[in-house]
């Protein structure tokens, strides 16, 4: 495979500049290519939509939205953009993205590095896509915690008309106080304002968008029932878990482990599918679960299934595997019942 030959050339540069490399690949391989068509399986309805395949682009890979098209030409079933924020910012300084190959893992700490949603918008309307594509908010850096609520409003206002679904990313570790909006009061708070915008919105547009919750790893049962309640009290129409770990104890003593951040890949697969069974138990089907966390094949995609999840996203395993990875995941997930 292609992959076989661009991965060694890509790992022998800084991880973000493969990263930059890579996506500015994909953009220009977008521009030039037909428009895609996403890998066959039977199709899911989730949230209203109809997804053709499982396999989903976790949001963070392309959070401008600059490469759509040529994303699109890997067989995604529905891609994920952002996070994005209402205005640039630079995020914190690099490095801040760092691989560690023997545990097929990431870790970063970018913190939110975007143009702003203004920029994200013009991608998405000069991208020739359309199939499914999730916009993923979250807030600047430098807007006070106890003002979340209006960053991810101004975003969800003007993404509205775009977007299939958009998600409201509280889990990064990278942006200071963030995963408090995880907390009980703040949740409910938060969630209200955000349903009330949805049924404006929807009512605006004539259209109605689903609303996603992104969650961490980084939650105990409790936390994660507690969670679960404010989805179903607020009427939120799904729920992606999970984002990166705080948690090192997987990568103990491997170069790059111990650098701040956010961990991915293979250490998170385990802490990942147990929130996706707490969170399956606690909504007792009454919400789609999205799953996303170290999965690296696709009997790993197979278990998110299992374990309660009705979609799939895919980043870490895309570093280390490559576009094949896409397809692997797509046919272990072909055959399970809707
Ligand atoms: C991410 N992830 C992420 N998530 C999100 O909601 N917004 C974001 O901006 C980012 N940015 C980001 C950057 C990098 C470099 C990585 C590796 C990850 C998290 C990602 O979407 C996913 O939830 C986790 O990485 C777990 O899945 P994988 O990577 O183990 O498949």
């Amino acid at each position: 495979m292609l992959y076989d030959i661009a991965r060694p050339l890509l790992f022998s540069l800084d991880p973000e500049d493969a990263h930059e490399l890579a996506l500015h690949a994909l953009h220009y391989a977008g521009k030039l290519l037909p428009p895609a068509k996403p890998a066959p399986a039977t199709p899911v309805e989730v949230m209203g939509l109809t997804f053709p395949n499982r396999i989903g682009l976790a949001a963070g890979l392309d959070k401008n939205g600059e490469a759509i098209d040529g994303l699109a030409h890997m067989g995604f079933g529905f891609i994920e953009i952002g996070t994005i924020t209402p205005r640039a910012q630079p995020g914190n300084p690099r490095p801040r993205m760092f691989r560690l190959p023997e545990a097929r893992a990431i870790i970063n700490r970018m913190g939110f590095n975007n143009h702003g949603v203004d920029v994200l918008i013009a991608h998405v309307r000069a991208a020739k896509y359309r199939g499914i594509l999730g916009i993923n908010i979250g807030k600047n850096f430098d807007t006070p915690i106890e003002r979340a609520a209006d960053d991810y409003l101004a975003c969800l206002d003007k993404v509205y008309p775009l977007a299939s679904y958009v998600t409201v990313n509280i889990s990064s570790p990278n942006t200071k106080n963030l995963r408090q909006l995880q907390g009980e009061s703040e949740l409910d708070d938060l969630l209200g304002r955000l349903k009330a915008a949805q049924t404006r919105l929807a009512d605006t547009y004539g259209r109605y968008v689903p609303l996603t919750l992104k969650i961490a790893p980084d939650l105990d049962e409790p936390q994660v029932i507690n969670i679960a309640d404010a989805l179903r009290r607020h009427r939120i129409d799904g729920v992606i878990a999970t984002n990166t770990t705080i948690a090192r104890d997987k990568v103990q003593g491997l170069r790059h482990g111990n650098e701040q951040g956010g961990l991915s890949g293979a250490p998170v697969l385990e802490a990942s599918t147990t929130v996706v069974r707490q969170l399956a138990q606690a909504l007792g089907g009454e919400l789609p679960i999205i799953a996303a966390g170290g999965v690296l094949e696709g009997a790993d995609a197979r278990a998110k299934l299992q374990a309660g999840a009705v979609l799939v996203q895919l980043y870490s395993g895309l570093i280390y595997r490559g576009p094949a990875l896409v397809r692997e995941c797509v046919r272990a997930t072909a055959d399970q019942p809707g």
